[in-house]
């Protein structure tokens, strides 16, 4: 099991360059194929053996937020949430969620991080023992995003946000691993270029005192920023696939609790038959007759 017991899901920010579909809805709530696009961060953080999870979104969110996961007492799990007053950045959201994390370790998601395939992610959670760890996968799209250097050891030598080339091509994922300081490093940063305070910043103080560490994700392990309309609508499709193809079903927390032995099944079954009848009740039925048999 995880030496990290708690995880944050940040979703907060105003989610301006998806306009005009922001601008009613924030967009961790927006459908992904079946289901609303934060049970997927949470699917991850809970498959990493994480219960204890606090959600930071803005003070309009929080009320939607609790709605979308009135259930989630029911997946053996804890949610807090934190507020973050005005969209000031990754990592100030981060240092909202000082108090929860009261110097703990802690696995930190993006609300829009898309993941699959994840059991690779999950050795390093469990192997992680201090510092912080920043997950990145190669893309031709790297400078869309922070992107990360390394030296022929694998250390990471530079940490930058959306730099205008990207030699490397490694992009560093909404994920990353943190040891107790973090809200420190959080409160440390100033406001960058694009007028946030950034994670990628966060991750440079780590990387000055020798303490960040970077895993690069293979081939089995998917990861999608959904903060684009195109990204947005291939998760989806993912999504459809797997459900379609009677895979492992992606995103779903009530399997996730249940494979995780937080909910016994008994509990599983009975979160299910609460269900109306839908196509997602019918998904994770069939996941429960599978995963019996
Ligand atoms: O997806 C990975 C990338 O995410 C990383 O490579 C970058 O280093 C990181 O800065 C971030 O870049 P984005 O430009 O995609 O960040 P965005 O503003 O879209 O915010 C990503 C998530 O963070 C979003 O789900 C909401 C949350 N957020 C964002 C801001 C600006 C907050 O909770 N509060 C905020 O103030």
């Amino acid at each position: 099991m995880s030496a990290i017991k708690k995880g944050v899901i940040l979703a907060g920010g105003s989610g301006t360059r998806l306009y005009p579909l922001t601008s009613s809805l924030n967009k961790h709530l927006w459908p992904v194929y079946d289901k609303p696009m934060l049970y997927y961060p949470l699917a991850t953080l809970m498959g990493a053996g994480i219960r204890n999870i606090c959600i930071v979104g803005s003070p309009r969110d929080i009320a939607a937020y609790r709605a979308v996961l009135e259930n989630a007492g029911r997946w053996g799990i804890k949610i807090s949430c934190r507020e973050q007053s005005e969209p000031f950045g990754i990592a100030h959201a981060l240092g909202c969620a000082a108090d929860f994390l009261e110097g703990d370790g802690s696995a930190v998601i993006l609300g829009d991080n898309f993941f699959c395939g994840e059991e690779f992610l999950y050795g390093n959670i469990r192997a992680f023992r201090g510092g912080a760890l920043a997950f990145t996968q190669k893309t031709p799209e790297a400078r869309r995003f922070g992107v990360m250097e390394l030296d022929r050891d694998g250390k990471p030598v530079s940490v930058v946000e959306k730099p205008p080339v990207a030699d490397s091509g490694l992009a560093i994922t909404g994920l990353y691993l943190f040891d107790g300081a973090v809200a420190d490093h959080c409160f440390a940063v100033g406001v960058a270029e694009r007028g946030e305070m950034e994670i990628t910043d966060v991750l440079a103080r780590y990387m000055s005192a020798g303490e960040l560490s970077a895993v690069v994700l293979g081939p089995k392990t998917g990861w999608m920023d959904m903060g684009t309309p195109e990204s947005l609508l291939q998760a989806a499709l993912v999504v459809r696939q797997a459900a379609q193809n009677d895979a492992a079903l992606i995103g779903c927390p009530e399997k996730t609790a249940y494979k995780m032995g937080f909910i016994s099944r008994e509990e599983f079954g009975a979160l299910i038959s609460a269900m109306p009848p839908c196509e997602y009740r019918q998904n994770l039925l069939r996941a429960a007759l599978r995963m019996a048999s």
